[in-house]
């Protein structure tokens, strides 16, 4: 099986996180969005204490909640100790509602506007990851304005291709995101920030891309941004307290992917940091990461019932599942990968060829393509491993089609998180 997190049960069904799949399904209803606390928990300890162990007091780790956000998953992350990411008011409110601690939460996003600048300082945001210097100066006068001094850290790009879905990176000089140290740009940030009088500098961001698996892109970022700190320190006598190295460590979601040990991967990050640091007589930044799809992707599990199976002769074998691109648009947008199982009859040799494809009036609506599974009949089960990051956060109503709910499987037992969305919530909006 693809995690150990997944198994066979006795009678043939698939089991996640120590449950039978099936019955979640009749007890649930389906589409269905499964996710294993006691995965997350663990995922989020093993960044604690690699921050921890490897860097100077302060260095924790950030969940970046744009892969999964819902007011469950803020309170995992304050009982375990960590800060969050959000990226929009929305995120943020939830966050807030669900209790987080705001001096731990971070801003980030490409464009904050006036309103969500003042939403964020009203509801005491710890510290804003800045985008570009009007943003910068827009939360100085708001800031003033409140009488505050705001924490602020800088969002760099370091120009580097992570080898990664090009929609998903953004690390090189041509993102839309952050101000690059080649053109001078995050230097002239640097300087802006430092006179601006209700801005506390905290230190510098870098987020380079998503699902990488390679070690050399963030070693390479690391090194980047720790030259570009002795630069700074060296024309500005401004000492960066913190870097903040960003999201993007790959997940398995075939068997062809590597798996990778987080913990090993910091320790690679930290040894690269130190060198540079000791060499330049640098003193060692507070490291803070922002992992988002290494926390929850294999964490969660997606489940559906069958309804028709098409065989296209000389072309393709269609199994119809009650879901699709709503619940999971990450085959249509980037043609990710998928592991599938017929969690009614996991024992059976996975020998169909079969095309899962989705309910909504689109040919592109196909959760995955030509994958090999057991024969499935109509009310059948299909499990849709590894999607716990960016599929209930970037579900949508295409078709009105309702969203799924999402259980929590915990070691005390199952608990729904997030409700289904039922037809009146469809039209809730409707005047
Ligand atoms: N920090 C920043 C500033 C980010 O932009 C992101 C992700 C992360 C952290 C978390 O990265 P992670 O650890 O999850 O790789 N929707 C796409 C992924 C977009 C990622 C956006 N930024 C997908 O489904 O693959």
């Amino acid at each position: 099986m693809l995690s150990n997190n997944i198994s066979v049960g006795a009678n043939g069904n698939l089991t996640f996180a120590g449950y039978n799949t099936v019955e979640l399904a009749q007890k649930y209803g389906t589409p269905l969005y499964l996710m294993d606390e006691t995965m997350i928990r663990e995922r989020m300890r093993v960044y604690k204490k690699a921050l921890a162990d490897f860097f100077p007091n302060g260095s924790v780790p950030e969940y970046a909640s744009k892969a999964f956000s819902c007011k469950r998953i803020y309170q995992i992350a304050a009982e375990e100790g960590i800060n969050v990411d959000v990226v929009s008011p929305g995120e943020l409110y939830t966050a807030f509602k669900a209790g987080f601690p705001m001096e731990r939460c971070f801003f980030h996003s490409n464009n904050k506007t006036d309103a969500d600048i003042e939403f964020a300082i009203n509801h005491g945001i710890g510290c804003f990851v800045v985008d570009n210097t009007d943003e910068l100066t827009a939360i100085d006068s708001i800031a003033k304005k409140h009488s505050i001094n705001q924490r602020v850290i800088l969002r760099v790009t370091p120009g580097i291709d992570p080898h990664t879905h090009k929609k998903i990176s953004t690390g090189s000089e041509e993102s839309k995101f952050g101000m690059s140290i080649k053109t001078g740009d995050a230097e002239k940030a640097v300087k802006i920030a430092l006179k601006l009088e209700n801005i506390s500098l905290e230190g510098l961001h870098c987020h380079i891309g998503s699902q990488i698996f390679e070690s050399d892109p963030f070693v390479t970022a690391a090194q980047l941004m720790t030259e570009f700190m002795v630069k700074i320190r060296n024309e500005y006598s401004y000492t960066t307290e913190t870097l903040n190295l960003g999201g993007g460590f790959g997940v398995k979601y075939v068997e062809n992917d590597p798996e990778i040990d987080y913990y090993e991967r910091i320790r690679e990050v930290a040894q690269k940091v130190k060198n540079i640091c000791e060499n330049e007589n640098f003193p060692m930044p507070k490291i803070l990461m922002e992992p988002g799809r290494s926390l929850v992707a294999d964490a969660g599990m997606t489940l559906y019932t069958v309804g028709g199976v098409k065989e296209v002769k000389g072309y393709k074998n269609y199994v119809s599942v009650d879901g699709g691109m709503t619940d999971n648009p990450r085959y249509a947008l980037y043609g990710s990968q998928y592991t599938i199982y017929n969690a009614t009859n996991a024992d059976k040799e996975p020998d169909y060829v079969a095309t899962i494809a989705g309910r909504c009036c689109e040919s592109g609506d196909l959760i995955q393509e030509d994958v090999k599974i057991a024969k499935p009949e109509r009310n059948d089960i299909i499990a849709v491993a590894t999607t716990g990051a960016y599929n209930y956060s970037m579900a949508s109503n295409y078709n009105r089609v309702a969203r799924p709910p999402v259980v929590m499987l915990s070691e005390n037992g199952d608990y729904l998180a997030v409700k289904r969305e039922t037809l009146d919530d469809l039209i809730k909006l409707d005047i």
